[in-house]
């Protein structure tokens, strides 16, 4: 596991992912009804941009740092006030110094009845998540893997939710991972939210990946890229 999510935080990927996440839990705010985030990659939870390793790669300069501040129409930017209202609570001095990952972002926009599980396999990564959640009883993180999960941790009592699975792909076999592990949680848990995470490198694995989604049968999925 050489991945590691700090080289990487906040660049334009990061953002796409980050606001589709944001809009899904905000339709799921619409009910009154309790849900449930799985997130079964989580990183660590917060990053430091100023830091060594989001520093050496300078990735979050044309995603979050060429976003936060721009200006958008009144309707984009009802969209997206979400999410950076999360990314500014990182920053309570203005500025931007720190992003929040996923589950710091999904913590944020949380309501008291909701809960997040955050798993995470590497070691370190996990504990240092297990401090950024430390006391809150609204998240429980696991050091585990992620795809594991799909069968131990699914369905949630809260009936409701989303389970976000952004793993790393730096071992061959992902995007196979993805669809296994989407029939075995759809199994258990039919009316679940499902967002996976995916380079858009090679348009042909996507096309495979898209038509494999297909085969499952399972309906009203849509991919991007
Ligand atoms: C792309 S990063 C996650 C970023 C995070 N979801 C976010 O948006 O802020 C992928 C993470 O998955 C972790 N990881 C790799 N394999 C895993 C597995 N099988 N189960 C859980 N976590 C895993 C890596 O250590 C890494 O922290």
């Amino acid at each position: 596991m050489n991945y590691r999510h700090a080289f990487h935080a906040g660049n334009f990927a990061d953002v796409v992912k980050h606001l589709i996440l944001v809009r899904i839990i905000e339709y799921l705010k619409r009910k009154q009804a309790a849900f449930r985030v799985l997130d079964t990659h989580a990183g660590i939870g917060l990053y430091d941009l100023k830091g060594d390793e989001a520093g050496r790669t300078g990735e979050w300069v044309e995603g979050i740092g060429r976003v936060l501040d721009a200006g958008f129409s009144a309707p984009t930017a009802e969209l997206i006030v979400p999410y950076f209202e999360a990314v500014r609570a990182q920053n309570p001095d203005g500025g931007l110094r720190f992003y929040p990952g996923s589950p710091l972002i999904t913590r944020h926009l949380l309501r008291e009845q909701d809960r997040l599980f955050a798993l995470e396999l590497h070691p370190d990564d996990a504990e240092k998540l297990r401090e950024n959640f430390a006391g809150d009883i609204q998240t429980r993180v696991t050091h585990l893997d992620g795809w594991a999960a799909l069968g131990t941790h699914l369905p949630p009592k809260e009936k409701r939710g989303l389970v976000l699975i952004d793993p790393p792909f730096e071992q061959k076999g992902e995007f196979n991972r993805m669809v296994a592990g989407l029939v075995k949680a759809h199994q258990r848990w039919p009316g679940g939210i499902y967002a996976f995470w995916y380079p858009v490198k090679d348009p042909h694995e996507i096309a495979e990946f898209v038509d494999a989604l297909e085969r499952t049968g399972i309906r009203r999925s849509c991919a991007s890229n």
